[in-house]
């Protein structure tokens, strides 16, 4: 049942086995196959039989977990609802990270607010060890009342960062004007809830309310349609997909109705750009930032 098929790209010889079976499952959300609870002394919860993972900040520690897994490359889905209520001062990190000091890593942060204000969803990209390429937006829902999926798309020419299928930004491979891209180091998923409040919540201007502890995010529906690192060998990884998806996130890209929707929450939801921001870069915005 099984087809198999290799695909060898760029100039490194890096061999990417795809295997392709109704029977080999991607990971599809179970917390205790797929993930370790990291720190937090009791404040990071299994529940459910492992379909559900809650975090919880209270004074004395926030928690976190990382996969099991490294990947390299990959469609990685996990749904989250955030600390609801009073969540000003709270960030809860959601992200993908090598190791190292020339690391690469691929960001959600959500910085909590007062109740009714609105989060802030921040995102970053760090290549060999340099990020310094936020954007951040609001939601056009409220993240704290329900699930919401949050995905990251990472293939050899680009990452896309969406929320419940809608593409909210893209970060492209654009190593042909010198800038790195992540395409050799293996990624950890990691997750934290922790106390911001000296930048979180308008700039450190509003602290967390203690009263309101604990804090609770929830996450569940992990889908992870990636290539697993398999540790041994530094270029080998198997790729699996599900039988009810493909591979073809592999060399997904923007079709013109993803591209509007990326304009959509562009233009009504994002709030920080560094492309934008020329006082911030005075001696040129970052080479990426060049579109023309
Ligand atoms: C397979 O992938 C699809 C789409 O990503 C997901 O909805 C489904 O839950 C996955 N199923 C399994 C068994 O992994
Ligand atoms: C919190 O609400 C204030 C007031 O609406 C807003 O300026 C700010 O961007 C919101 N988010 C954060 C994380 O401060």
């Amino acid at each position: 049942m099984a087809s198999l098929h290799s695909i060898t790209f760029s100039t490194k010889t890096v061999l990417y086995v795809f295997v392709l079976a109704s029977s080999i499952a991607a990971s599809a959300g179970n917390f205790y196959q797929d993930f370790d609870v990291t720190w937090g002394d009791g404040r990071a919860k299994i529940l459910n039989n492992g379909d559900l993972l809650t975090l919880s900040l209270d004074k004395a520690s926030g928690s976190g977990f990382q996969s099991k897994n490294e990947y390299l490359f990959g469609k990685i889905d996990m749904q989250l609802k955030l600390v609801p209520g009073n969540s000003a001062g709270t960030v809860t990190a959601y992200y993908l990270s090598s190791k190292g000091s020339n690391w690469d890593e691929i960001d959600f942060e959500f910085l909590g607010n007062l109740s009714g204000d609105p989060y802030i969803l921040h995102t970053n990209v760090f290549s060999q060890g340099k990020g310094s390429r936020e954007q951040q937006f609001y939601l056009w829902f409220d993240p704290t009342a329900d699930f919401h999926t949050y995905s990251i798309l990472w293939n050899p020419q680009r990452i896309i960062f969406s929320v419940d299928g809608t593409p909210i930004r893209e970060f492209k491979n654009m190593e042909s004007k010198g800038v790195a891209f992540p395409k050799e180091q293996p990624m950890r998923i990691y997750s934290s809830l922790w106390n911001a409040d000296d930048w979180a919540t308008r700039g450190g201007l509003v602290k967390t309310d203690w009263t309101q502890a604990p804090f609770t995010a929830s996450y569940r529906n992990f889908n992870a349609n990636a290539c697993v690192h398999s540790g041994s060998s530094s270029s080998s990884s198997s790729c699996t997909a599900n039988s009810s998806s493909s591979n073809a996130w592999f060399s997904q890209q923007l079709d013109s109705t993803s591209q509007d929707r990326l304009s959509w929450v562009q233009k009504n939801y994002m709030i920080y750009n560094y492309c934008t921001d020329t006082k911030r870069f005075p001696q040129g915005l970052p080479p990426e930032c060049q579109t023309s």
